[in-house]
């Protein structure tokens, strides 16, 4: 079995690193929550192919949380992780404590002026604020020379390749396509919270976004016409409620009008309890 290393101090990953790179090592990494699943391993796989070596943390960042969501019951389970994780062969597991992250008297924040204002950001207004924290740490921390994000994130990875060039770091940052389950569903930690009759009902939001597309090819450019076929669709399945729909320029995420060049389409919906995202890029 491969030998892999968990790495709890920050101190102690910062010298790991700075080996490596003293040796002419290549660092890769891959941020996550844990509570690893399919949808991860691509990322992982590519990452092994990309660096020498090869970094996975596993930190659920509370500053990313508002007090009424699930951070506390986020889904953990660092040791089916820890087999994964040797399984696909990684080098390191960074697996700080929260009070070493985030030391007594923390109170220095990354935030963006325009692309939290969108999206997600309207309904979670503090989510990109942590998660832009937290990957300047967790970059300063494991100093990797690429890092590699999911697209089903499509706000985050914009977030942070804009934040990686206004601050100069100097990491490629790789966006790596969605992962679905066979009938569509894109693959989430969260979609363990659902039901077996909200998993029928979550697989609207892939529905939709292949209505539009078919709708965007057949010649449609009017945005407000597929928010509103998308919208017919979702709620016509029960326990959904819409956050938002939007139709937006794939790298500012300022609303489109007319579908005249590629188009983001993205949505949050939550099915009974749980918040699911999903997007594609619609091609006129
Ligand atoms: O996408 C995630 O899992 C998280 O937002 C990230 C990037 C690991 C930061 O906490």
């Amino acid at each position: 079995m491969h030998d892999i290393k968990v790495i709890i101090r920050t101190t102690e990953m910062q010298e790991y690193s700075e080996r490596m790179r003293s040796v002419g090592k290549t660092i890769a990494f891959v941020p996550t929550m844990g509570f690893l699943h399919e949808g991860h391993l691509p990322l992982i796989k590519e990452g092994r192919k990309l660096g020498d070596n090869l970094v996975v943390s596993i930190f659920v960042n509370p500053s990313q949380f508002s007090p009424e969501e699930d951070f506390e019951s986020y889904p953990r389970n660092f040791d089916n992780d820890l087999k994964l994780l040797q399984k696909e062969g990684v080098d390191v597991i960074f697996y700080p404590d929260k009070n070493d992250l985030y030391q007594d008297g923390f109170q220095t924040y990354v935030e963006l002026e325009n692309l939290p204002k969108h999206l997600c950001g309207i309904s979670r207004p503090i989510f990109f604020q942590g998660v832009a924290t937290v990957v300047t740490k967790l970059f300063n921390i494991v100093k990797p020379h690429i890092a590699i994000f999911g697209r089903k994130d499509y706000q985050q990875l914009v977030i942070i390749r804009r934040m990686a060039r206004d601050l100069n770091f100097d990491i490629k940052i790789v966006g790596f396509p969605t992962v679905r389950e066979p009938d569509g569903l894109a693959m989430s930690s969260r979609n363990t919270y659902l039901t077996p009759e909200q998993r029928i009902n979550a697989l609207s939001l892939y529905k939709s976004l292949k209505q539009s597309k078919k709708l965007v090819e057949s010649g449609i450019k009017d945005a407000k016409r597929i928010i509103d076929a998308a919208y017919t669709l979702i709620k016509s399945h029960p326990e959904t409620v819409i956050d938002y729909i939007a139709i937006c320029d794939p790298e500012t995420l300022a609303d489109m009008e007319t579908i005249d060049r590629p188009a983001l389409m993205a949505l949050a919906v939550n099915v009974g309890k749980t918040r699911l995202i999903d997007n594609m890029i619609l091609k006129p």
